[in-house]
């Protein structure tokens, strides 16, 4: 499969239904990779992961990548662009590393990075926003280091774990990019 957009560690190239397998659907029953996510609430099955990935390379107005290890090619997390309002020029961003043992080692950074970029230089977007729960620190902190500024927050919106938390949301323009 062609790599799309490639960074120092990882690689970026379009999601397929062969990756559509237990190793994915493992992330999405996942409690600690999906605390802080809207997903993860319900259980994930391989038929619904199938038709989800099947669906959204369908879709025009969604770009998903699959992120890969430069060192063995194995995929270990999606990113994705999707919200697109051609208008104002704004796209939202998500990101999900799905294999934990690369957590805390830069890669969050550098698949987000190329991504915005991507955005802002080869789509035209203008300003890339997104939402985060204040129960997922790792993510707040990642985004803050991309130069991703505190725009709104919704107080005591998301329901986890017998407890209320504030979603927050986030917004980059081209120039406070890191
Ligand atoms: C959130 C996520 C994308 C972070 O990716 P990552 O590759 O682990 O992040 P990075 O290694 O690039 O770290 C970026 C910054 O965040 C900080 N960070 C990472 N994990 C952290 C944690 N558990 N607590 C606090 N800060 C953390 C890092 O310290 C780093 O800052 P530094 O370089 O100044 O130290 C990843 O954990 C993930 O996919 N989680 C599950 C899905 C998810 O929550 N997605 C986001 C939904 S909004």
């Amino acid at each position: 499969m062609s790599r799309f957009l490639e960074g120092e560690k990882i690689y970026l190239r379009a999601l397929t239904l062969s990756d559509a397998n237990d190793e994915y659907l493992s992330w999405l029953n996942d409690e600690e990779t999906t605390r802080g996510l809207a997903s993860g609430i319900f259980p994930s099955s391989l038929d619904a992961l199938k038709k989800f990935v099947e669906g959204i390379s369908n879709k025009k107005d969604v770009v998903m990548f699959a992120i890969c290890d430069k060192a063995n090619d194995q995929h270990i997390g999606n990113i994705k662009l999707d919200n697109f309002d051609w208008v104002s020029r704004t796209c939202e961003l998500g990101v999900l590393i799905g294999n934990k043992s690369y957590w805390g080692k830069g890669i969050g950074f550098e698949v987000c990075q190329l991504t915005i970029r991507y955005a802002f230089q080869d789509l035209n977007i203008r300003k890339v926003v997104l939402a985060v729960y204040e129960n997922n620190p790792a993510a707040v902190k990642l985004y803050e280091k991309l130069g991703f500024q505190h725009e709104g927050r919704l107080r005591k919106q998301v329901f986890e774990g017998g407890q209320y938390f504030d979603k927050l949301y986030m917004g980059i323009f081209a120039e406070e990019l890191k």
